[in-house]
């Protein structure tokens, strides 16, 4: 695994990457998990391909207040995981702030996520969004892969890049998305569950199990609003946990869904323990009624 730090040597690398089939690009912001890893190995699973990773922490997808300073940066730790893979990233770029926004205040030149950017995470994260597309549009430009992998349990992001993609890079780029690793317990794997306190790791499953329930009580019969309504009510009893949103989105417009819904529809759902922001989702399908 090469580690590289400019875009100069980032595109000196990817001449010798082209001459492999097909680029397959892996970002993340590091404090890599089992989830990144799984990324990785997902990456490989395509034949002849060369993989590149970036570790990056982007300033413009966060918010005054939120947790920018204090995101993990563990880029040693990150690189002793990726390299005690069967098979490593081919390349690994890991830019400065500077390097990608150049001298100034880093901003976002053209605004993109529009009216789905704004409700869900985008409601509670105002510009989350349209930074997350500045950067991922800047990686595609830059590194041209054939294929990018992301993982499903940022399900509004997954949404919104396949979006861009196709509005933008006339669906150039295969956009795979991985299932969500999760802990044994049922609690996706992020690189924030660290700032949980035992109590709150001790709660947090909870999030993952309300999902199931709904989707059960909907798969038995129960209408969604119904059973949406019976998991908020469940939060409202948690005193660790204040829900942000519990809605259930059509995948294919991300617009909610109405009682009359069949289709593939997603779960999602976003909740505040002691202070950090958990997300989690489910995809399942609902039949029309018989
Ligand atoms: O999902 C993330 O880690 C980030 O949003 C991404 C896609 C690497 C862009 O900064």
């Amino acid at each position: 695994m090469k580690i590289v730090h400019t875009v100069k040597e980032l595109q000196e690398k990817l001449v010798e990457a082209k001459q492999t089939p097909k680029i397959v690009f892996v970002p993340t912001m590091g404090a890599l998990h089992e989830g990144h890893l799984e990324l990785v190995n997902e990456a490989f699973k395509i034949k002849d391909v060369y993989v590149v990773m970036s570790i990056f922490v982007n300033p413009t997808q966060f918010g005054k207040g939120e947790d920018f300073d204090r995101y993990p940066r563990t880029l040693e730790a990150d690189v002793e995981k990726l390299s005690a893979l069967a098979n490593s990233p081919d390349l690994l770029f890991v830019p400065d702030v500077h390097e990608i926004y150049g001298d100034g205040e880093p901003e976002v030149s053209t605004p993109r996520a529009g009216a789905v950017g704004v409700v869900f995470e985008g409601a509670s994260r105002p510009g989350h969004f349209d930074g997350m597309l500045h950067i991922v549009s800047w990686f595609f430009r830059t590194i041209e892969p054939e294929i990018a992998v992301f993982g499903a349990k940022d399900a509004q992001q997954v949404y919104l890049i396949k979006r861009m993609v196709h509005r933008e890079f006339k669906d150039s780029i295969e956009i795979v998305e991985l299932e969500t690793v999760r802990e044994t317990d049922g609690l996706g794997k992020s690189s924030r569950n660290r700032f949980l306190s035992s109590e709150g790791r001790a709660f947090a499953p909870f999030i993952f199990e309300s999902l199931s329930l709904v989707e059960k009580d909907i798969q038995g019969g129960m209408q969604p609003s119904l059973a949406l309504e019976k998991a908020r009510k469940a939060f409202e009893g948690q005193p660790l946990a204040k829900l942000d949103y519990l809605a259930l989105v059509d995948k294919s417009t991300f617009q909610p869904i109405a009682d009359d819904f069949a289709g593939l529809a997603q779960l999602l759902v976003a909740v505040v323990v002691e202070g950090v922001r958990l997300i989690d989702n489910i995809t399942f399908s609902i039949q029309e009624p018989a």
